[in-house]
């Protein structure tokens, strides 16, 4: 058996996690900084480093302790190395090194999407590649082939904001704080979605690219105009407001199935939590013969499960980095091959 232990710190999660080679979690700790960004409704990266480096030995410790294991059995050390927040992103690389030096174990430098795409490798339902995944989270929003090397292909994308991004501003301007989309969702399943009627870009062209921008100025011009909203209203513009993004999401995804000839699709990112979308994908799937593998909703948001499972894919193919591997802030996942020594 080959166990993994994972770092992910390019945000605002400082999380380890220890998955064998199964795809069995053996622990997990994460501590979520949402309480030190909330003043600010938004993520400031100077307070999310120094939190990261007040918490990830604890978070470490925590890991380890509870998992049942000695460190002399765990076979290879991995964390996120790109992309993220630089100063976040170090603090998880760094502290991988040193223990990746202390051990004398392998590093293995993940790539965030990569880890968001596999959150779910060798669970029940989750297959074997290629399939079609949709991420779509706070900062990212995408739809990636995973060829059956797991070498992952981006087919289409937002031109602006990401999905995660749209309902947290919107759910500012509602008023429901940062970040929003929990919120969001806990409303919207009591409202209308008919209620209001807001846009949906490139809803009928032929192309997998998202835009979220418009809908965000018309939700926000709405706001101004019916506000103040009583709670069922507040419902029925959320609902209103998931329609409007999740309908994108899913169409888009089923037509990449569709136009790469692929009947599997596994989703992920913080907004593969929302109900509304889970649903949609899960029926559209349906009415097309498509296979949809859902994560459980904690692996959807950052976690470091998923980085320990993208860990396991790339140290199966032979893939290592030496201690003086450097992160990267944009780096594309179509790059992560970068991230590896070359053989
Ligand atoms: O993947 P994630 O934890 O971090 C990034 O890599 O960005 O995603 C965070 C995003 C936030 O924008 C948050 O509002 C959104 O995911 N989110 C949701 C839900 N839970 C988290 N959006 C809609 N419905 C949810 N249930
Ligand atoms: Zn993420």
């Amino acid at each position: 058996m080959t166990n993994i232990l994972a770092f992910e710190t390019s945000c605002d999660d400082t999380a380890a996690a220890i998955v064998n080679n199964s795809g069995e979690i053996i622990s997990e700790a994460i501590f979520s900084q949402i309480k030190e960004h909330q003043p600010f409704l938004g993520v400031v990266p100077e307070i999310g480093s120094r939190a990261h480096i007040e918490q990830i030995n604890h978070i470490a410790k925590q890991a380890i302790d509870n998992s049942g294991i000695k460190l002399d059995q765990i076979d290879a050390i991995a964390a996120t190395f790109a992309p993220g927040l630089v100063g976040p992103l170090l603090v998880g690389a760094q502290f991988a090194k040193g223990i990746a030096l202390a051990l004398n174990k392998p590093l293995i430098p993940v790539h965030h999407i990569e880890g968001h795409i596999l959150a779910g490798w060798k669970d029940d339902g989750f297959f074997e590649p290629p399939f079609i995944s949709l991420i779509a989270s706070g900062g990212h929003t995408a739809i990636y082939l995973c060829d059956k090397n797991y070498n992952m292909k981006t087919l289409g994308e937002t031109l602006d904001d990401a999905a995660g991004e749209a309902f947290d501003k919107i759910g500012r301007a509602l008023g429901l704080g940062y970040p929003a989309g929990k919120a969001i969702d806990e409303r919207g399943r009591k409202g209308d979605k008919k209620a209001f009627t807001l846009p949906i870009a490139f809803k009928n062209e032929d192309i997998l690219n998202f835009s979220f921008s418009g809908l965000k100025t018309s939700a926000l011009l709405t706001i101004k105009k019916h506000a103040p909203f009583d709670s069922n209203e507040l419902n029925d513009f959320c609902a209103s407001l998931e329609e409007a993004i999740t309908t994108p999401l899913c169409q888009k995804t089923i037509n990449a199935a569709k136009k790469y000839n692929i009947s599997q699709i596994a989703i992920g990112g913080g907004v593969a939590a929302n109900t509304c979308l889970r649903e949609k994908i899960s029926t559209m799937g349906q009415e097309n013969g498509i296979k949809v593998y859902l994560p459980p909703k904690k692996h959807c948001v950052d976690n470091a499960v998923m980085i320990a499972k993208a860990a396991h894919v790339r140290f199966a193919q032979g893939k290592r980095s030496q201690l003086s591997a450097d992160v990267s802030p944009t780096m594309p996942v179509e790059e992560s091959f970068e991230l590896y020594c070359q053989p």
